[in-house]
């Protein structure tokens, strides 16, 4: 792939990204209640690097084409919303779900089911239309929905483990799944103190 196809490949990816951060922003006002405040604490976007979609594409097997990146990366544009409480997503996430003009194209919910590793988060594709002339196409933004606390243990975990090979990982692999459940446990206790004031 060369530069200048990778700019053209990515040129709607940023197009919608721009657009579900204004859905997120319109949501996180009119969620807001007065007892708990706004659900989102804060967002973070990013579109793919070049060399990430060449990588990814080669762990599939595929030619390092635009149509493969088109066709089978759904997470070119990605969005990570960070919000305070577990049920916050779940609001977030059912809103989204109602809004007639996106598609839900992939969902996993690493809340309910966690990952071995520990990791908890709930993933969601969802399709936006870009309207251009007269074609309507949709492309896809992968939304990691998060809590602070998830967030925490994944960047860190991301850093000192994710896909990586070393030594003692057991024994490192062990400790990080005893801190996600550690820090699940200190969120639920923060969210009974705020639902009983
Ligand atoms: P990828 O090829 O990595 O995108 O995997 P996938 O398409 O099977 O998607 P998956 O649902 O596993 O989610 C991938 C993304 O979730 C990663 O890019 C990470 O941001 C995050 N993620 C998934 N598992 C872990 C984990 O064990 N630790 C951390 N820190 N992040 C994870
Ligand atoms: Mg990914």
């Amino acid at each position: 792939m060369t530069n200048e196809q990778y700019y053209e490949l990515i040129k709607p990816y940023e197009d919608v990204t721009r657009v579900m951060l204004t859905k997120l922003e319109i949501l996180n006002h009119s969620i807001y209640s007065k007892d708990t405040g706004k659900p989102i604490h804060h967002i973070q976007n990013r579109i793919k690097q070049k060399k990430s979609i060449e990588d990814k594409l080669e762990r599939l097997e595929l030619t390092d084409s635009v149509m493969n990146a088109k066709d089978h990366l759904m997470d070119i544009a990605g969005i990570r919303v960070i919000c305070y409480f577990p049920g916050e997503i779940y609001d977030l996430v059912d809103c989204l779900k109602r809004q007639t003009d996106l598609i839900i194209i992939k969902e996993k919910d690493y809340i309910k089911s966690p990952k071995k590793s520990g990791y908890r988060s709930f993933h969601a594709v969802f399709g936006v239309p870009i309207h251009c002339l007269d074609a309507m196409e949709y492309y896809p933004v992968e939304i990691q929905f998060r809590t602070m606390s998830m967030d925490f243990w994944a960047s860190m975990e991301h850093r000192i483990c994710y896909k990586k090979e070393y030594e003692d990982k057991e024994t490192v692999s062990q400790e990080m799944q005893q801190y996600a459940r550690i820090l699940e446990q200190i969120e639920s206790r923060f969210e009974v103190q705020v639902r009983d004031g």
